[in-house]
């Protein structure tokens, strides 16, 4: 099983993917965390991680995939674009590139680490790649994507069985959970909604979405604002499970 998070800048895509990690790898389940998002490095510190090697490196970094990339799109020919030859399990990616205990591991597929390097499409592509040829074994996939819905356009989706909109309280929030329903739908994958940060004052936001698809509501919490502050690991939350029972029944 394969659940994609995404959402709005900030809305706490990261926090719900480590959160719902947590969850699900204390059920006894292993999961793996697809870092998907190619600005962002926190997710690593939010599972109590060192910061992992970009998963790309493995494959010759991100020069050798922008040429193999290039030398695609100049092409005559219009068969797929293969980046990782096979099929793969999770015991098969590169322990160099893994970080994690033994029930929850993390890998990123890579990031931009340098001024002037160019564009995230090898990322994009690699990301939507690495997806559709995983193959569970049992475990649970988790993907931390980028802010917005780039990685809809590059496909990303694909390899999933389920997206998760997590919606902060704010209208442009409102607005792309209906794009990423939209779109989700169109691709046949079940779209679900984690109401995210929410307080007395924007309660209403639950009367502003499609109700049906939210799994669960997050409050706005001390601890979990804390943790992000001094960069520390995330704490446990009850809410969790009752939104991983939702998701994963
Ligand atoms: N329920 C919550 N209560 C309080 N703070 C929260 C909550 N959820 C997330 N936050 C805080 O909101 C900020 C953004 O969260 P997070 O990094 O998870 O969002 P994101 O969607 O992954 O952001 P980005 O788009 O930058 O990747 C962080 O400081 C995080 O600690
Ligand atoms: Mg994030």
């Amino acid at each position: 099983m394969k659940i994609l998070i995404c959402g709005k800048g900030g809305s706490g895509k990261s926090t719900v993917s480590a959160l719902l990690a947590r969850e699900i790898a204390g059920r006894g389940t292993r999961v793996l965390v697809v870092d998907a998002d190619e600005s962002n490095f926190g997710i690593y510190r939010m599972l109590g991680f060192d910061q992992p090697k970009d998963f790309m490196e493995s494959l010759g970094g991100k020069r050798a995939l922008s040429e193999r990339l290039m030398r695609f799109i100049r092409s005559e020919r219009r068969e797929a674009l293969s980046i990782i030859p096979e099929e793969f399990q999770i015991k098969d990616i590169p322990p160099e590139v893994v970080v994690g205990d033994e029930m929850v591991k993390l890998v990123a597929i890579g990031k931009i680490h340098n001024f002037g390097e160019g564009c995230a499409c090898p990322m994009g592509a690699l990301a939507r790649e690495f997806l559709e040829k995983l193959r569970t074994n049992g475990e649970y996939v988790i993907v931390d994507t980028d802010a917005g819905i780039e990685h809809f356009g590059r496909g990303v989706e694909t390899g999933c069985d389920k997206i998760v909109a997590v919606i902060d309280p704010c209208y442009e929030s409102v607005q792309l959970s209906e794009k990423i329903a939209e779109m989700g739908e169109k691709i046949g994958k079940d779209v679900f909604f984690i109401v995210n940060r929410i307080d007395e004052d924007s309660e209403d936001i639950l009367d502003m979405i499609d109700r049906d698809r939210v799994i669960g509501v997050i409050p706005k919490r001390k601890d979990l604002f804390r943790a992000s502050l001094t960069g520390g690991a995330l704490p446990e939350i009850a809410i969790m499970g009752e939104i991983a029972d939702r998701l994963i029944r």
